[in-house]
């Protein structure tokens, strides 16, 4: 092989290997491309949905409370139910808008000095009439003496909301439902506060314990399903955790029962 035969050989390479490389950016920009568009465009449709989805629920409690003349209990019954199914589509709107803003990097913390006892009454409070309603029972424990956190308040009952709401719909009837805060492990910087949040309900197989956090993911996909949801509950709490530099996850054994932790580290605000 001369010498001028093995150059030839390589320029040619190298041409080729660059146009590769270039055609390898111009789809990586692509994709990147499409993704943001996808992310803005369901970013733009829960916002529009919102709108006349909040018209329809406020119509709905004009009627109900009587302000266009009294309702008779059947017509009472009905216009609650609009109102429910309302809010429940507003909820699940709200993790989608959440979940885009997440997508598209636009999540920020506001942290503030809190209690984690006034977080937890709140979302408590929240799920009541569901706890009622489906005859379970409530149990909260918080170790005494825990310093307040410095974190997001809304982002950290998001969290607990998302984890109780969960317990209360795959426990059947009668069963147990818990939140428990306490002193987690130390760390190089101080410690974290660890926060469980427990059922006795249908678990979850060992096999999924992973993908239960993934978007869009629930283990039981089927259209005769009970519980309604987008399946994001989960990976927006993990990724508000995770926001913080927490961590959370589950242990969990089918037929007996659930168990979600999670870590925040404890700092002192500035
Ligand atoms: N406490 C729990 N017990 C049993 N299964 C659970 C529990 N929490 C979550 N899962 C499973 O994980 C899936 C994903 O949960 P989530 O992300 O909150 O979405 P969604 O509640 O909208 O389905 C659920 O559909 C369910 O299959
Ligand atoms: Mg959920």
């Amino acid at each position: 092989m001369t010498r001028a035969y093995v150059d030839d050989v390589s320029a040619e390479r190298l041409a080729s290997l660059q146009e590769q490389n270039l055609e390898l950016s111009r789809l990586a920009a692509e994709l990147r491309n499409e993704a943001a568009l996808r992310t803005q465009f369901l970013s733009n449709i829960s916002h529009d949905l919102r709108t006349p989805l909040t018209a329809i629920i406020t119509h709905g409690e004009i009627l109900r409370d009587g302000i266009l003349g009294e309702l008779t209990a059947r017509q009472k019954d009905s216009v609650g139910g609009i109102i429910g199914g309302g809010r429940q589509l507003l909820d699940m709107i709200g993790e989608i808008l959440t979940y885009a803003r997440g997508a598209a990097h636009q999540l920020t913390l506001t942290r503030t000095s809190f209690s984690i006892v006034s977080a937890v009454e709140q979302v408590c409070a929240l799920s009541e009439s569901l706890i009622a309603k489906k005859q379970l029972s409530l149990a909260v424990t918080i170790e005494p003496e825990l310093p307040p956190l410095y974190a997001d308040r809304d982002k950290i009952a998001h969290i607990l909301g998302n984890l109780l709401g969960n317990a209360i719909d795959f426990t059947l009837p009668g069963g147990r439902v818990w939140i428990n805060c306490s002193r987690g492990a130390s760390t190089e910087r101080g410690y974290v506060m660890l926060v469980e949040v427990g059922d006795t309900g249908i678990g979850i197989a060992p096999e999924h314990h992973e993908l239960v956090f993934r978007e869009f993911a629930q283990v039981d996909a089927s259209a005769s399903r009970q519980h309604h949801g987008t399946g994001l509950g989960l990976a927006i709490a993990r990724r508000f955790v995770e926001l913080h530099d927490g961590r959370l996850w589950v242990e969990s054994t089918l037929g007996q029962g659930s168990r979600f932790f999670f870590t925040i580290p404890v700092r002192s605000a500035p």
